[in-house]
């Protein structure tokens, strides 16, 4: 395989997302696979939140952070909080005890005028894009995600899901393998139930460089 010189690799600007709610880092690593820089930012303390080259933690409200920030980056990712929308809620709880910030968080990342995309739950307002599962990256999973992106999709969905494979029951396994099985094996067990696998963000961030980004850092195209 050809890899870049060191000195020229080093040389190269790498681009920056914004991973709103970021929790503890599920998209963030998959961006950070992909080659980008990545700033999350949560309300939350997030102890857990990857560290070293390429990822900083800012603990903020994301409508405000966008708000004041958003636009200094090359692209923007958002998973605003999905239990108003989600299944376990309308089973289990009150969906008025949860504010859409899908709405307003949409209308401040288009603001910033850069590229954005917004991950959720099925079910949620969301124009679907990109709908992924684990089971189509070989993840041990089912769970899908929608994405809405500021350039919407192009024809990439990635379909359909692989339900046929055997897919483990983890209630007989215990939480760890859970997480394992998603991909975010320095969570907690709890914090890997409200995770995105890297491997999904890792597949956006591929679909949006390959045939979306036309610019450098800085001036990506929106
Ligand atoms: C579904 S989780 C995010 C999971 C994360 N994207 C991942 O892949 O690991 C939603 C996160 O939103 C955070 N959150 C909720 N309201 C927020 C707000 N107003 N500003 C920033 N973060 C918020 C929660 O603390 C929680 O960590």
């Amino acid at each position: 395989m050809l890899r870049p010189l060191p000195a020229v690799a080093a040389a190269l600007p790498r681009l920056r997302v914004l991973d709103l709610c970021c929790g503890a880092g599920g998209v963030s690593v998959g961006f950070h696979r992909a080659g980008f820089d990545v700033t999350g930012v949560d309300i939350n303390p997030q102890p857990n939140y990857p560290t070293g080259p390429g990822f900083r933690f800012v603990q903020a409200d994301a409508l405000d952070y966008v708000a004041d920030h958003g636009h200094t980056f090359d692209l923007v990712h958002g998973s605003w909080p999905c239990q108003r929308f989600s299944r376990a809620t309308a089973w289990r709880g009150n969906r008025d005890n949860h504010p859409d910030l899908i709405t307003p968080g949409r209308a401040l990342m288009q603001a910033t005028g850069r590229p954005w995309v917004i991950e959720n739950v099925p079910g949620a307002p969301l124009r679907p894009d990109y709908l992924l599962c684990g089971t189509a990256f070989g993840l041990n999973i089912q769970r899908h995600r929608v994405f809405e992106t500021s350039w919407g999709g192009g024809g990439d969905l990635l379909s359909p899901c692989w339900h046929h494979r055997q897919v483990l029951p983890f209630e007989h396994k215990g939480e760890r393998a859970y997480a394992d099985a998603m991909g975010c094996t320095w969570m907690t067990n709890l914090e890997a139930r409200q995770a995105v696998p890297p491997a999904y963000s890792h597949w956006i961030a591929t679909q949006y460089l390959t045939h979306h980004h036309s610019a450098g850092p800085g001036q990506a195209a929106a």
